[in-house]
């Protein structure tokens, strides 16, 4: 996939100027976007189908977590609105991730997309919730389920994609946030990595948030991730 197709530029701010200025400026440059539940929850479905209308990729990153009833109707409605991508959590068992495999296939284009541990969670946050293994370990539990359930893809911080490529093989989708680019602070994320790094360890997408949306120039900032993608 050539580096443009590969990133996904993250909507997350809470009203539709803010978002409508992002995507003008970033113009013809960038045509996958992720909107998460700030976006979707201020400004309404409208704003996605006026994306998809514009002929943009979305990602709605609803991280569902519901009972499997609730998690198929979500997705069906996410499908509804012409998204490429939804997410759901896997640490809410089988029983949901099927739900939401299931849902979308009456959309062919939509790829439900399982989360393990996000990316800024720490060995002491999963042992505060009962998990005893480490991060890395109830990662690799966590996409092995999802992959046997059938989800297309799962949601990868940098450090976890080599090892949840070899979960996946080939063909499964690895999204990966939590990137930075080389020499920029990595915020509050616990384990980041450049974009690059990812799509060399596997990763198929990366979601790239503030680096772009709070730049000075969002679309140069655009093109330096692209140009990292290349090099
Ligand atoms: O940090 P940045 O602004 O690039 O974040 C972009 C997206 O990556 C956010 O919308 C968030 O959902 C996702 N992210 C994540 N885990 C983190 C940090 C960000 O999944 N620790």
């Amino acid at each position: 996939m050539e580096p443009t197709g590969q990133i996904i530029v993250a909507l997350d701010c809470d009203n539709r100027a803010t978002a409508d200025d992002i995507v003008e400026g970033l113009g013809d440059e960038c045509r996958f976007y992720k909107v998460g539940l700030e976006l979707l929850t201020a400004v309404g479905p409208d704003f996605i189908k006026h994306l998809v209308a514009q002929g943009k990729e979305v990602f709605l990153d609803l991280k569902l977590f519901e009972i499997p009833h609730s998690v198929a109707g979500a997705v069906r409605a996410a499908g509804a609105l012409g998204v490429s991508m939804v997410t759901v959590h896997s640490m809410g068992g089988v029983g949901i991730m099927t739900a939401a495999v299931n849902a979308a296939r009456d959309f062919p284009d939509l790829r439900v997309l399982a989360l393990t541990v996000v990316t800024s969670m720490t060995d002491g946050d999963l042992a505060d919730i009962g998990v005893g293994d480490s991060a890395q370990e109830q990662v690799l539990r966590l996409a092995q389920l999802a992959a046997r359930v059938g989800c297309h893809g799962l949601i990868a911080s940098p450090q976890d994609v080599a090892a949840l490529r070899s979960v996946l093989g080939a063909d499964g989708l690895i999204v990966t946030p939590g990137v930075a680019l080389p020499g920029e602070s990595s915020g509050e994320h616990a384990r980041s990595g450049t974009p690059r790094a990812a799509i060399a360890a596997g990763a198929s997408h990366v979601v790239v948030g503030r680096t772009v949306t709070r730049a000075t120039d969002p679309a140069a900032a655009f093109r330096l991730v692209r140009a990292d993608l290349g090099r």
